[in-house]
């Protein structure tokens, strides 16, 4: 073993004899963080490096606790390592620095000012509060293949109407462009065609509804079915969705 893999376990080890309970997972944690750079800004290399020594370590090291080790491992994999949907990342700190990438809250365990580093577009961020986790994490999905053409993102909301909104599994992708836009038709159809991997319900846009609830296959936004909008809403552009695409989820 190299020598730079043998220091954390040594000090984890020194760390575990000194304690009179070697079953101590905090006081390894803690420890952990002490020494964790990790709590300077995150370094994706080093920290998954890390994260595979640890877990590593932990199934190999039979003379110390491997139980401790191994539920040490398991929680420092998955408190470390997050995916929005649109790629990999490291938790951590969002007062830190995410360089070259941004912090994106909903994806890491424990307190909210930590949140998933993932590198890459700067996406809008969609509020969690009350939003079904996979819904946004398919909304980062479908944001991944159209990084430039939405300004802001809604889940939760309540309504005048009955809505998926209020049990957090719709989103309005608000675009930088109102309609005609082909580039958000674009993206509406790409929706729909990855219904089944998305588990959309259905989507609305620019005065057309395509429902996969009613069983309908996949065909061009302009052979979309007409959509009215509730009363509640008017007919202003807003109700008929020409400012952003609404997808409800299943
Ligand atoms: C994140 O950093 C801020 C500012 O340094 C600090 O106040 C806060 O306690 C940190 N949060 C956690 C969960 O460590
Ligand atoms: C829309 O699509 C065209 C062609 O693919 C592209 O050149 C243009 O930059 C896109 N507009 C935006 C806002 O992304
Ligand atoms: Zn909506």
């Amino acid at each position: 073993m190299k020598l730079s893999s043998f220091l954390p376990v040594f000090l984890l080890a020194s760390s575990v004899l000194a304690c009179p309970d070697h079953g101590d997972v905090e006081d390894l944690v803690e420890r952990d963080i002490e020494i964790s750079p990790r709590s300077v800004e995150p370094d994706f290399d080093a920290l998954v490096a890390r994260d595979e020594e640890y877990e590593y370590e932990g199934t190999e090291e039979g003379e110390l606790d491997a139980r401790s080790l191994d539920t040490e491992g398991d929680l420092v994999a998955r408190a470390t390592s997050c995916n929005n949907g649109a790629g990999a990342g490291v938790c951590a700190n969002k007062s830190g620095k995410c360089a070259g990438g941004k912090f994106y809250a909903g994806f890491c365990p424990g307190s909210s000012s930590i949140q998933c580093c993932v590198k890459g577009a700067k996406l809008p961020s969609i509020p969690v509060g009350g939003c079904q986790k996979y819904v946004y994490t398919n909304g980062y999905k479908i944001m991944k293949v159209f990084p430039t053409l939405i300004s802001s993102v809604g889940c939760k909301g309540s309504r005048a109407y009955k809505s998926d909104h209020a049990v957090g599994k719709a989103l309005d992708f608000m675009l930088k462009k109102i309609a005609p836009n082909p580039n958000a038709t674009k993206m509406a159809e790409y929706i729909m065609r990855n219904y089944g991997s998305l588990k959309v319900k259905y989507i609305i846009w620019n005065g057309k509804i395509w429902s996969r609830e009613r069983k309908e296959t996949p065909k061009a936004w302009s052979k979309w079915r007409k959509y009215t909008p509730p009363k509640a809403l008017g007919t202003g552009c807003n109700a008929r969705h020409c400012n952003h695409i609404h997808v409800s989820f299943f």
